[in-house]
């Protein structure tokens, strides 16, 4: 399987010349939930879980808005036994997608609230929304999730970049089947890969009489939700055109296109072939003339490139726009709007997960059984690994190159500590 995976350590070695982070005040009550860190939790820097069933863990938190590497920290609390229909959870693998840092940041529209049952200095946010967990303790009323399985949060906003949470059962779906899935593949399944899956399927009447000549465009066609849409119009027998960005050489650029080739895109461009004059001969060479039309685009770049993308739509179609990574303003010439009747559309998970819940978690699931039969390939991540004894800064350095772009694979925390 495809997964190129680098793989650096943020354990404390690494990071032993940076100043550490605020840390909370000790909360010297056991009875409270979810506070600051029990007393004698620690014994020469290792973790236990301490008497009574408290479970010792850290969360990446922020309490105004601003640059990761300026507003979050590493607090540690302990988290009391579940009670009721509560579960504990351990932290698996959680992804840093660009939409973390923009909520971070306080540009994203949501926002989830500062709050103070963490036993933080300051009314805080846990960082983060998508991830895989493991289940490790459940309330007395639990009624579908046991020690041992895996799940991811129902909706986004619920803070994953933490080593342990506490949830209600009703707020997490459970991996039913996780046989041949790994941590990375489900941490990374509820929000680029469910993207991908309804933009393709909901905005466009594909005719399935004509399967395998009708495509799709898309730009930033490396990222997370651009593989997952080369991989599942694969696998539905669309053809895809797929703009990159240039690299650093002309080779780079072909192992790039080479790679995306590999997932099942029918042709790769860069942006600079894109918004060249020579771009609609190219089209109609790919599309035999318009003969295979182009029925859906996919930006999530705009300024010119989405502009040039709607340019090569057949009439009636749509261009649904889910990103904004160049800053630009989507412009679009009246006459596409006249004279070929294109529609413009937005599309964001998160609402319509929290419209929809059943429906994603369909999605989830058909996305997972791509996965286990080897038809939905690992996305490239450079891995983080977090243990117990790793501090602040090496996690928020990670965080912080998020937006940098021209990256060889997403970020991804992989907590290796124990219960
Ligand atoms: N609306 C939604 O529901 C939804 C859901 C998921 C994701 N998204 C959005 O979709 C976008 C991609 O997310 P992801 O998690 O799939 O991303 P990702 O895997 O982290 O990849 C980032 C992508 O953005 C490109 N990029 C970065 N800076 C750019 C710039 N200045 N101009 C053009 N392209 C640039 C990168 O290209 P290079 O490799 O060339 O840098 C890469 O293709 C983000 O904007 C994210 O917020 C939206």
């Amino acid at each position: 399987m495809f997964s190129r995976t680098a793989v650096r350590s943020a354990g404390s070695n690494a990071t032993l010349s940076l100043r550490a982070r605020a840390v909370s005040p000790l909360v010297s009550t056991a009875t409270r939930q979810c506070q600051g860190p029990l007393p004698n939790a620690f014994m020469g820097g290792r973790r236990f879980i301490a008497v009574y069933g408290y479970t010792q863990a850290k969360a990446l938190v922020y309490s105004r808005y601003g640059e990761p590497k300026d507003v979050l920290r590493l607090h540690k609390h302990s988290i009391s036994p579940p009670h009721g229909s509560q579960v504990t959870l351990r932290l698996l693998a959680a992804p840093l997608n660009p939409a973390d840092v923009n909520q971070i940041q306080g540009v994203y529209p949501s926002k989830p609230p500062f709050q103070s049952n963490l036993g933080t200095s300051e009314p805080s946010a846990v960082a983060g929304n998508e991830g895989a967990f493991e289940v490790i303790a459940t309330g007395a009323n639990v009624k579908n999730l046991s020690k041992g399985d895996w799940v991811v949060m129902k909706q986004t906003g619920q803070g994953t970049w933490r080593t342990h949470a506490q949830m209600d059962e009703s707020q997490l779906i459970k991996i039913e089947n996780k046989d041949g899935l790994s941590p990375l593949q489900i941490s990374t399944v509820s929000v680029n890969p469910v993207t991908a899956y309804r933009m393709i399927k909901d905005f466009c009447n594909w005719d399935w009489m004509r399967t395998g000549e009708e495509w799709l465009i898309q730009n930033g066609a490396n990222s997370g939700v651009g593989r997952a849409a080369i991989q599942l119009a694969r696998e539905w027998g669309i053809k895809t055109l797929n703009v990159v960005r240039e690299r650093e050489t002309p080779e780079k650029t072909e192992v790039l296109k080479q790679e995306l080739r590999e997932l099942g895109a029918t042709a790769v461009v860069t942006e600079a072939e894109l918004l060249s004059g020579d771009f609609k001969n190219k089209v109609n060479e790919l599309t035999r003339n318009g003969k295979e039309p182009i029925r859906l685009a996919l930006n999530c770049v705009g300024g010119k490139s989405a502009t040039a993308l709607a340019k090569t739509l057949a009439p009636g179609s749509h261009l649904v726009t889910y990103g904004a990574m160049s800053k630009q303003p989507v412009s679009l010439p009246s006459g596409l709007l006249i004279f070929k009747n294109l529609a413009f559309d937005g599309f964001w998970v998160s609402k319509w997960g929290d419209k929809n819940p059943q429906l994603k978690e369909n999605t989830i699931n058909d996305v997972l059984q791509l996965t286990r039969s080897g038809k939905f390939k690992d996305i490239p991540v450079d891995e983080i690994r977090w243990n117990w004894e790793t501090e602040g800064p090496a996690l928020t350095a990670g965080v912080q190159e998020t937006l940098s772009g021209y990256r060889d694979g997403k970020g991804l925390l992989k907590f290796e500590g124990g219960d």
